[in-house]
């Protein structure tokens, strides 16, 4: 089975979303993976996701209040296929820690699922709100992933 991890900066707000929406949609699609999400900062470590991802979510009918945040660890690398950063500096924090080539190879931006070569970044909506434009790029970039699985 294939493992992913969803990776953003507080894993509050958007890797937690894409982990509900990717798990949903596997549901959907009766596929199967095992999914997580991190954050390369530990600074909400135990904490639920913000109260606006699950409310967003929550119109969409999926629930992540079960979630709680856990920092990003090199020993994902080893324990994940796919690592899917949320923006630019995500990004480039997961590969300041890989040791390897291969692990360099299962870090990718997540939209370019969506948006192939363009390295566009979903915005960060815990200063500026915008819970649902993060759904629907990650709806995009989701719908994409869980046809590859
Ligand atoms: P996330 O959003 O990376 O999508 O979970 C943030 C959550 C918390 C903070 C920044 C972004 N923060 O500064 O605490």
């Amino acid at each position: 089975m294939k493992k992913i991890v969803m990776v953003c900066l507080g894993n509050i707000c958007r890797s937690p979303m894409a982990q509900g929406i990717l798990e949903y949609k596997l549901a959907q699609k009766n596929k199967e993976a095992y999914v997580d999400s991190a954050g390369t900062s530990g600074w909400h470590e135990g904490e639920r996701a913000d109260s606006r991802a699950v409310q967003t979510m929550k119109k969409y009918g999926i629930d992540i209040s079960k979630q709680r945040s856990r920092p990003f660890s090199r020993t994902d690398f080893d324990e994940f296929d796919l690592i899917f950063a949320m923006d630019a500096s995500n990004y480039n924090d997961i590969i300041s820690q890989a040791r390897t080539e291969a692990d360099k190879q299962k870090v990718q931006l997540i939209l370019n699922l969506s948006y192939p070569e363009k390295n566009l970044s979903v915005p960060d909506p815990y200063y500026n709100d915008g819970f649902d434009t993060v759904y629907n790029l990650l709806n995009e970039a989701c719908e994409k992933l869980a046809d590859l699985i």
